[in-house]
């Protein structure tokens, strides 16, 4: 993944753009450059590495440049990181920013060699330089259009030409954000880049191309027909989009939750009904011939569908299939599915592709989501949007949790519609979900608890974390967690199933996590784990008489339904591994070879 940026206004670009390329980081890091129109012709500055190290280039030659420029910041795909890899690509008096895949390049890159272009990069994107020099003549935007129209795969695209008075972008599967300026216009992969110039945004669509100039966007399809446009108004205040006081994005996040969690249910429940209220897309009589769920994600995501598995058949009477998104393609779809994607930011690639897959075979699909106007979106009949904000930091935190509150949603509307749930039912859930922000917030107050068990343990070779019935999808999300951040060896586990093979594997040295807030049957596994001499930090409900006899150490979390219980364990694991990571000064919000939203295959 990658992020690009384009500017064209009145200031000199150079500062613009290494100040939005900088808040597109998340997305990718490991080079950067800019291209900025300076008398007439396109200068050029780019190198591997971060981007501060390329503004001070920038800033030793002299801060060269004009007003109108385009940046990107990569994440390798095609071709290592490397200067020669590193975008704007330049053909001639064209330079172009790119992220996403150009399928076909080789036989484009053939073609153009055959033609005498020269290519400079292994990157794919290069092709996409010279095929617009092929076909620029005087118009841009037509050069463009005919370049895009040869090409397969996905695109977000930003050009300048030397001789052009507008820039010009397009956008095919991934995404790209136009800002509407005072007298400028500005790109950007995502909307907090700009917010520090601009509140005033339009998310353009699937094979739309436009024109930018100072004062005025025109968007066209790519066969040159005008399209109509929508300016909407980010009511995120700066704040959102910055760390807040926090030193990592990650730890923000973790304690945005109770909001979070808030904001995902206010106004979709109803007490006195005993009904959630959520417009799925299917009409009631095809909720109740619905036979069962088959749920598409991956990582985090995937884990908050395991948790549905557990839910929808109690809540609902519907058995859930979860399923691997970059797997599904090798699986069949029954009639009388309900797929349901799951992924925070709407963007990735394997969940994409499945969902598109599941939408030839005739049934209906949702999607739970974080990004309005995101990607799934147009690949579903309705979408659940969880209303986390804009998360930063790569390891997936509040959105997660979010995603959990919206499959609770989930659950008792079809437990409702399908006659499953009574509404007396039903409001139990509610009411219980009305107290989640205060008991999430509960847990984040005992954050130097934790905090200090994360430094006793974090010197560990390898950790355990086990739960059962619906902590076990919590156990593998704190195993990713503790991988992802803390780069330490960590496996999750159902505490029934360790005894069959990785009990082998435990030590003094693997310190195990047991989640013992659902039920008395996890005391076994804790006693086999300590039995081998492991250490276990136990996450036990308030009050419980049993857990401290038997575990090390325990984090007490106050006492609600095991579903939401789910979710105070998640906020423990989360602060686990960052306290770790942080512990072990590692770079907690950027962990190296991973990327904020994976939109390769
Ligand atoms: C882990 C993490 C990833 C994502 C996965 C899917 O913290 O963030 O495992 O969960 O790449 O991303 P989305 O949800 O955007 O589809």
């Amino acid at each position: 993944m990658c992020g690009i940026v384009a500017y064209i206004g009145c200031e000199k670009a150079g500062p613009v753009l290494f100040d939005t390329l900088k808040r597109l980081e998340y997305r990718g890091y490991d080079s950067a450059g800019v291209a900025i129109k300076s008398n007439e012709e396109i200068e050029v500055i780019k190198s591997a590495g971060k981007i501060a190290d390329l503004e001070k280039i920038y800033v030793s030659l002299g801060s060269p440049g004009e007003t109108i420029g385009i940046g990107h910041t990569r994440w390798a795909t095609h071709g290592r990181p490397s200067d020669s890899n590193a975008h704007p690509f330049i053909s001639g008096q064209i330079a172009i920013v790119h992220n996403g895949i150009i399928e076909n390049y080789l036989d484009l890159r053939e073609l153009l060699t055959e033609m005498g272009f020269v290519f400079s990069s292994e990157t794919d994107s290069e092709v996409l330089a010279h095929l617009i020099n092929l076909y620029y003549k005087e118009d841009l935007s037509e050069a463009v259009a005919r370049a895009l129209a040869q090409v397969e795969g996905s695109y977000a695209v930003a050009v300048l030409a030397a001789g052009s008075p507008y820039l010009v972008c397009a956008r095919k599967d991934s995404p790209l954000v136009l800002g509407v300026g005072d007298g400028a216009t500005y790109v950007a992969s995502d909307v907090p880049a700009l917010l520090p110039y601009t509140r005033n945004v339009v998310r353009m669509k699937d094979g739309e191309i436009a024109r930018l100039y100072r004062d005025r966007i025109d968007i066209f399809d790519l066969e040159g027909r005008p399209q109509s446009h929508q300016v909407e108004t980010i009511e995120w205040d700066m704040d959102a989009a910055e760390k807040g006081g926090y030193t990592h994005f990650m730890l923000k996040e973790i304690h945005e939750q109770p909001r979070a969690i808030r904001e995902t249910f206010s106004g979709r429940i109803s007490e006195i009904e005993g009904d959630v209220r959520l417009s799925l897309g299917l009409s009631e009589s095809e909720i109740r011939s619905l036979e069962r769920v088959t749920i598409i994600a991956c990582g985090t995501s995937y884990h908050a569908g395991l948790l549905a598995k557990y839910l929808f058949v109690r809540a609902a009477g519907l058995p859930v299939e979860v399923e691997m998104a970059s797997e599904f393609q090798h699986l069949q779809v029954r009639p009388r599915t309900l797929i349901l994607g799951i992924t925070q930011s709407g963007e990735t690639a394997d969940t994409l592709l499945a969902l598109k897959k599941a939408r030839t075979c005739g049934v209906r699909s949702l999607a739970i989501t974080n990004v309005v106007g995101s990607t799934v979106t147009e690949l579903v009949d309705g979408t659940i949007y969880t209303r986390c904000g804009p998360e930063i930091g790569v390891a997936a935190t509040k959105t997660f949790t979010g995603q959990l509150i919206a499959l609770i949603l989930l659950a008792i509307r079809l437990g409702r519609a399908r006659g499953h749930l009574t509404p007396d039912q039903a409001r139990k859930m509610i009411v219980e979900l009305t107290r989640l922000p205060g008991l999430v917030q509960r847990v984040l107050e005992k954050r130097e608890e934790i905090r200090k068990i994360a430094e006793d343990y974090s010197g560990a070779e390898c950790y355990f974390f086990i739960g059962r019935d619906f902590l076990y999808p919590i156990a593998l999300e704190g195993a990713l967690k503790m991988k992802e951040i803390a780069y330490i060896p960590s496996e999750g586990y159902a505490g029934g199933e360790l005894k069959h093979g990785p009990l082998a594997l435990i030590t003094e040295e693997t310190p195990v996590v047991a989640l013992a807030t659902c039920g008395k049957k996890i005391q076994s596994n804790i006693k086999e784990v300590k039995a081998r001499g492991a250490d276990v930090v136990a996450l036990a409900t308030e009050g419980d008489p049993d857990i401290g006899k038997v575990a090390n150490v325990v984090i007490e979390l106050p006492e609600t339904r095991p579903v939401f219980s789910a979710v105070l364990c998640s906020v423990v694991v989360q602060l686990l591994s960052y306290y770790t990571a942080d512990k072990l000064g590692l770079p907690i919000d950027k962990p190296r070879n991973l990327a904020k939203c994976v939109t390769v295959e």
